[in-house]
C-alpha cells in the first residue's frame, strides 16, 4: 500500500509574531517544513501533499528553491479545522493508499516513528499519542475499560474527568484513505471551536468496529512549535541530537552545548572544534583540522592539518592543507587558498586565489586577485580592485614581496620575484625581480623643528 503524506500547514502561527509563515522558521538551518518533508520521504511516503493557507505564496516561493522532488500543494482558503484541511488534499489520494497526516509545525518527528505509525494503521487507523505532565490545550486520548482508544476529545469540549487525562493527541495520525474519506465526510463542526475536527474521525472509526491503535511518541519528538520559546527549545534539542551523532562519529567538540551546525558537516580524523563556533551550509574539514573558538564557517572546505584560529569568519571559501587562518581573519566568497598559506589577523580575502606557501599575516585586503606561490603580503597592503564602477584584477607572480602599506591599484600585474617597497602606491605593472618604489616624496628631516604647544 502506497503511503501519501498530507502535511497541514495552513494555520497562521499568530504567536510567532512574524511576517514569515510559521513553517518557514528554521531549525538547524532549514525550515521546519523541510524537516517534515524529509521525515516523510525517509518514511517512504510515496507522495506529499502540502495544505497551505496563511502565507501560501511565501511557502510556494520557498518550495521553488527546494532541490529534489517538489510536494504537491493544495490551498485551504478558509481554515475551518484540521478535518477540513485534510479533506482539501484527500481527492488527490487514491482510495487504496495509506494516509499519513503530519503537521508542518511538528518538525522533529523521526522517520522511524512515522513508519511505526503507518504500520499500525494497516487495519484502519492509528494515532500518535504522548504523555505530558500538563495536558492543557491538547486533545485527550480517551480509552475504554479494556484500554482501547474510543475517542479523542478536544480540550475545550472535554469534561473535567477527561481533562485529567495526561495522554494527549500529538495530532499526527495515519489511516486507510478510503475509510478516512468516508469518516471525514461525516465530521460536523458543532463543537466549542466551531471547527471540523480531524480527531472526530477516531470515534467514527471506532463506531465502524476499527481498533484504533495508539503509537507512543517521546513527548519532545512530537512537540508542536507555536512560539519563539518553543522554537528555541526545539533548536536546542535538534542541536543536542546532532552533536551526539557527530561525537559518536569521532568529532572532537570542546563543548557540545556551545556548538551549532546549521547544515551538513563532513570531517576526517581528529578534527577539533573549540567553543562558540557556528557552521552553516556544507562544511568539509580534513583530518586534524583545528577550529579555534568563536569562528563562523559557511560553505567551507578545509584541507588536512589546517588551523583556523579564534574569531575568524569564513564564507564560501576553500583552503588546502596545513594553512593557518586567523585569529580575526575573514575569508569571503571565492577565497581559495592553496596549501600552507598563512592568513593572519584582520586580513580579508575576497574572490582571490592565494598560491602555496604565501602569507598575508596582518591587516590586508586582497580582492579579485591571483596571488602566486611564496608571496609575502605585508601589513596594510590593499588591492584597490574597485574604481567605483567596475572591479579589476590584480595578478601577483610567485615569490613577489609586497611591502607594508602598499596599494596595488588594479588592473595590475606584479611580476615574479618583484619587490614592492613599503608605502608604495603602484598604478603600473611592476617588473619581475626588480625593486619598484613609488612614494609621494623623498623623506626629509628638519633640524630645529619645534613641537606644537598646547593652546592656553
Ligand atoms: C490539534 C488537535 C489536538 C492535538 C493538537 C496537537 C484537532 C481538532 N485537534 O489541536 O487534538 O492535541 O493539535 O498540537 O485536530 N491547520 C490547518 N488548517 C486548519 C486548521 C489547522 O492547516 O483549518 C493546521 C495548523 O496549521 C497546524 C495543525 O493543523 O499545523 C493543527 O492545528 P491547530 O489549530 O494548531 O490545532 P490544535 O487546536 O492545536
Ligand atoms: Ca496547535
Amino acid at each position: 500500500m502506497k503511503t501519501h503524506a498530507i502535511i497541514l500547514a495552513a494555520g497562521q502561527g499568530t504567536r510567532m509574531k512574524s511576517a514569515l509563515p510559521k513553517v518557514l522558521h528554521h531549525i538547524g538551518g532549514k525550515p521546519m517544513l523541510e524537516h517534515v518533508l524529509d521525515a516523510a520521504r525517509a518514511a517512504e511516503a510515496g507522495a506529499c501533499h502540502l495544505v497551505l493557507g496563511h502565507g501560501a505564496a511565501q511557502v510556494e516561493e520557498w518550495l521553488q528553491t527546494l532541490a529534489g522532488p517538489k510536494p504537491d500543494t493544495v490551498l485551504q482558503e478558509l481554515q475551518l479545522g484540521t478535518a477540513h484541511a485534510v479533506q482539501q488534499a484527500l481527492p488527490r489520494v487514491p482510495d487504496n493508499a495509506l494516509v499519513l497526516v503530519l503537521y508542518g509545525d511538528v518538525p522533529l518527528v523521526s522517520a522511524q516513528t512515522l513508519r511505526q505509525l503507518a504500520a499500525a494503521a494497516k487495519d484502519g487507523m492509528a494515532v500518535l499519542t504522548t504523555q505530558v505532565p500538563d495536558p492543557g490545550g491538547y486533545g485527550r486520548v480517551v480509552r475504554d475499560a479494556k484500554g482501547r482508544i474510543s475517542a479523542i476529545i478536544e480540550d475545550k469540549d472535554a469534561t473535567p474527568e477527561q481533562r485529567a487525562i495526561t495522554e494527549i493527541n500529538t495530532g499526527l495520525m495515519a489511516a486507510q484513505a478510503r475509510r478516512l474519506k468516508r469518516w471525514l465526510s461525516h465530521v460536523k463542526n458543532n463543537n466549542a471551536k466551531g471547527e471540523y475536527y480531524l480527531t472526530d474521525a477516531v470515534a467514527l472509526a471506532v463506531r465502524d468496529g476499527v481498533d484504533v491503535k495508539g503509537v507512543a511518541a517521546a513527548s519532545d519528538e512530537a512537540e508542536g512549535i507555536n512560539d519563539r520559546a518553543q522554537l528555541a527549545q526545539a533548536e536546542r534539542r535538534f542541536q543536542q541530537a546532532q552533536t551526539q551523532r557527530l561525537m559518536r562519529e569521532g568529532l572532537h567538540l570542546a563543548d557540545p552545548a556551545r556548538f551549532d551546525l546549521r547544515g551538513a558537516l563532513s570531517f576526517g580524523r581528529d578534527v577539533f572544534i573549540d567553543v562558540g563556533c557556528v557552521l552553516e551550509g556544507r562544511v568539509e574539514l580534513g583530518d586534524n583540522v583545528h577550529i579555534g573558538p568563536y569562528c563562523v564557517l559557511r560553505e567551507v572546505k578545509l584541507g588536512a592539518g589546517t588551523r583556523v584560529d579564534a574569531h575568524s569568519v569564513l564564507d564560501s571559501a576553500e583552503a588546502g592543507r596545513d594553512c593557518r587562518i586567523g585569529p580575526f581573519a575573514r575569508l569571503r566568497p571565492g577565497a581559495q587558498l592553496a596549501d600552507q598559506v598563512h592568513i593572519g589577523n584582520f586580513v580579508e580575502i575576497k574572490k582571490s586565489t592565494i598560491g602555496e606557501g604565501s602569507k598575508a599575516n596582518h591587516l590586508a585586503y586582497v580582492g579579485d586577485a591571483a596571488v602566486g606561490a611564496r608571496v609575502n603580503i605585508g601589513a596594510g597592503v590593499i588591492t584597490c580592485n574597485y574604481d567605483g564602477v567596475n572591479k579589476h584584477a590584480t595578478i601577483i607572480g610567485d615569490d613577489a614581496f609586497i611591502g607594508t602599506d602598499s596599494q596595488l591599484v588594479a588592473p595590475l600585474i606584479v611580476g615574479r620575484g618583484a619587490y614592492i617597497a613599503a608605502g608604495s602606491t603602484i598604478t603600473k605593472d611592476a617588473p619581475e625581480d626588480a625593486l619598484t618604489i613609488c612614494r609621494a616624496r623623498e623623506q626629509k628631516s628638519y633640524a630645529g623643528w619645534k613641537k606644537p604647544t598646547k593652546k592656553k
